[in-house]
């Protein structure tokens, strides 16, 4: 155990500090202030919102977030906690997401762009896709879904799609007919794809030849085959693969065309071009889609997020959060596979009937000041994106933001804790010193934020995500479920009392394991059906400085987050283990400067097996295949035992310190202690004679390597 000031360790005693209290103390900063002129113009500048959406209000405060929306039936019950900890909000409402997003906007609007599209190659023409044409558009794509793929109200159909326009029209349209969407982020495997097509059990895939990364077509379709074959393996047979084309006319992909299941999206469409559907009104619970995330365990979880509270909450937010005016141009640079893309790309803006900007490529591409171009020529008004690009923006380009003439009035980040160093940068160059910044935190279990300031209201600190949203209550817990006091420089488990509209609804096919991995932790009665029996846990740790805001480390869990990717260290360990002669895997994070964090990992061999350079290679490129490249680890270590408790885990917390060259703290406990200082020796001196050692860990990031892994 280590108690962490001022960036140095000392040993503290155990007795006095739990697993998840630990104390913290960096340096506050200081406040920010939006300017008068943003103020004038927000969406919210009068602080009686707070009263509206105090606890003495709840559930009803969330009123004012579902009448953004147009509803075919009024809501009779806006919170039903009868099946605790499954919440239903706004229960009797029917609504339909894509009338909302599409439909409700044409009377006024209908030659206003929804989308603008910016294809990575800058020679390209930018597409501007007005509400009318995505109306077309959507209608064409169910009614191609409906009468082609017969898919059915209720049913799930799976999206592998990269940034490109027909990703939302596809999501909309499904929308539209009450099928439940599951895109898969576009960078992910096939074999992930598989996995996550045979757990939802769709019997269509939509998917594109090819798209541009860093300047290069990649072969997408490719993926497609080895998704249908891994579902198949699991017993899930896919019907029909849609396939759209980047280029009309051509076919970017090297996979042949499979007779009979494979069909290419423009040769089956005339039948229904023009073809309009009716959208279908559905009930408020009804699930809108899945969004798979890593957890714990090895397998995804199927997030479901529900109709009208999730559209509710998304709509909500981005109008006072985002402070979105349908005026607007709005970039959010985040990925549509991410929860941050469904939400605030595709169903909160349109629902404002906002233009959103969608970019297809990586923002430095050809050059650093790629991103800037895009905003001046769009006039971008709002930007959003994760730390790991502000990053990645800073250093290849520290000053080309001030070569271009765009103005930003609000930014974002979102995905990961960002430096007060970063975000100085992102306020004062990026920002010009003329946008407020909002700091978000939340995860894809939330459907929005759940920690932020109200941008004309609450002062900016950097570093800190600010204070809960409104009508969300958290508190921060110890393990005995103790109450961490504002304040106090402690951290702990930051859980939020209550449910929001925005809450997922459970985990698809799993409820056991959504009781499990989010209430059951702090739960006092399992037969309570009164919410405030049900904290939940978001699996953070966090801590609360004096003035209410909240600070997040990162995860307790399992998980590793590479670049705001939630990467689960069970499933690189299984892509790990399909390799010949490998016998156990551990994955940890190491910081990384740019990502956030990266991924090491650690095996241990078979008897008999010799360790070679190429067994690594083969553990790398298994974690590609098995998940995607982004989640390559940046060194693998072969060693000959792993340090284990005595029960016979693997204690991922004591290699992580060796990573991170922090303390490994007391190890008495183990099996085998005596293997620590051998990795250590090892790893550590392979690291310094190639340069890789990394810098002295701020208190911010070496309490987030000891809270690694502290809730198992
Ligand atoms: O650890 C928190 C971190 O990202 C996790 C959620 O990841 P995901 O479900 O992929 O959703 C990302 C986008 C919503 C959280 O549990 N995280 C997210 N936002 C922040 C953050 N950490 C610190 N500050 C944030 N603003």
């Amino acid at each position: 155990m280590a108690k962490i000031k001022d960036g140095a360790t000392e040993a503290t005693d155990p007795e006095k500090v739990s697993e998840a209290q630990i104390a913290v103390h960096w340096r506050e900063e200081g406040y920010y202030f939006p300017s008068a002129k943003f103020i004038g113009q927000a969406n919210v500048s009068d602080p009686s919102i707070f009263d509206r959406f105090s606890e003495k209000n709840f559930p009803e405060c969330f009123k004012e977030y579902g009448d953004l929306l147009s509803w075919d039936q009024y809501w009779h019950t806006t919170l039903d906690t009868s099946n605790a900890p499954f919440w239903k909000w706004f229960v009797g409402g029917r609504l339909n997401a894509s009338y909302n997003c599409v439909d409700r906007h044409l009377a006024t609007d209908r030659n206003k762009a929804a989308i603008i599209f910016v294809p990575e190659l800058e020679d390209d023409e930018t597409e501007v896709i007005t509400y009318q044409e995505l109306y077309a558009r959507v209608n064409e794509f169910a009614a191609l879904l409906e009468g082609f793929c017969d898919v059915k109200t209720g049913e799930v159909a799976t999206f592998h799609m990269p940034m490109v326009p027909e990703l939302p029209v596809a999501m909309l349209a499904c929308a539209r007919l009450g099928v439940i969407h599951s895109q898969v982020f576009g960078g992910f495997s096939g074999a992930a794809c598989g996995g996550r097509i045979a757990d939802s059990k769709s019997k269509v895939l939509v998917t594109i030849d090819g798209y541009y990364r860093g300047g290069v077509l990649q072969d997408h379709k490719v993926k497609a085959d080895e998704a249908v074959a891994r579902a198949l393996e699991e017993g899930v047979v896919v019907e029909k693969v849609l396939v759209f084309r980047r280029n009309p006319g051509e076919y970017a992909s090297n996979s042949p065309m499979v007779p009979g299941r494979d069909f290419f999206v423009d040769e089956i469409m005339p039948p229904y071009k023009g073809k309009l559907v009716d959208p279908v009104s559905m009930p408020a619970e009804a699930p809108l889609f899945i969004m798979y995330s890593s957890g714990t365990t090895g397998k995804p979880k199927g997030c479901q997020h529900s109709t009208g509270g999730y559209l509710s909450y998304v709509t909500g937010t981005s109008k006072y959060y985002q402070d979105i005016h349908p005026e607007d141009t709005y970039w959010c640079a985040a990925d549509i596979g991410w929860i941050t893309g469904h939400s605030y790309i595709v169903y909160g803006p349109l629902s404002l009937g906002t233009t959103t900007v969608m970019y297809e490529g990586i923002p430095t591409y050809p050059d650093a000041g790629r991103a800037w171009r895009i905003a001046e020529r769009l006039g971008v008004t709002h930007f959003h994106t994760a730390p790991t690009t502000i990053r990645t923006l800073r250093k290849v380009g520290p000053d080309e933001p001030k070569k271009y003439n765009y103005h930003f009035r609000h930014m974002t980040t979102v995905g990961e804790p960002i430096e007060p160093d970063v975000w100085r940068w992102y306020y004062d160059v990026v920002g010009k010193g003329e946008a407020v910044i909002v700091d978000t935190w939340w995860q894809t279990e939330n459907g929005g934020f759940l920690g932020s300031g109200l941008p004309a209201l609450n002062p900016m600190k950097p570093g800190s995500c600010g204070p809960a949203v409104i009508g969300i209550f958290p508190k921060i817990l110890d393990e005995n479920g103790e109450e961490v006091v504002a304040g106090s420089g402690m951290a702990g488990n930051i859980c939020i009392r209550n449910p929001w509209p925005g809450i997922f609804q459970t985990i698809w096919g799993d409820p056991d394991r959504f009781v499990k991995t989010y209430y059951e932790k702090y739960n006092t009665d399992k037969n309570s059906k009164d919410w405030h029996d049900w904290p939940y846990f978001a699996n953070d740790g966090a801590m609360q400085a004096s003035d209410g805001y909240y600070r997040i480390l990162g995860r307790v869990d399992d998980v590793i987050n590479v670049s705001g990717h939630r990467l689960g260290t069970k499933e690189l360990e299984s892509a790990a283990i399909m390799v010949d002669g490998v016998a156990e895997a551990a994955a940890v994070p190491v910081v990384d400067d740019v990502r956030g964090h990266a991924v090491e990992m650690y095996i241990a061999l078979k008897p008999g097996v010799s360790p070679d350079q190429g067994i690594e290679q083969q553990v790398s490129s298994m974690i590609e295949k098995e998940i995607g490249k982004v989640a390559r680890p940046k060194n693998v270590w072969i060693v000959a035992d792993m340090p284990k408790t005595r029960s016979g885990k693997i204690m991922r917390r004591v290699i992580a310190s060796i990573s991170n060259f922090t303390d490994v703290g007391d190890i008495t406990t183990l099996a085998n202690p005596e293997v620590v200082e051998d990795i250590r020796h090892y790893v550590q001196s392979d690291k310094v004679a190639s340069g890789d050692q990394p810098r002295e860990l701020t208190a911010a990031e070496l309490a987030a390597i000891l809270a690694f892994g502290s809730s198992e």
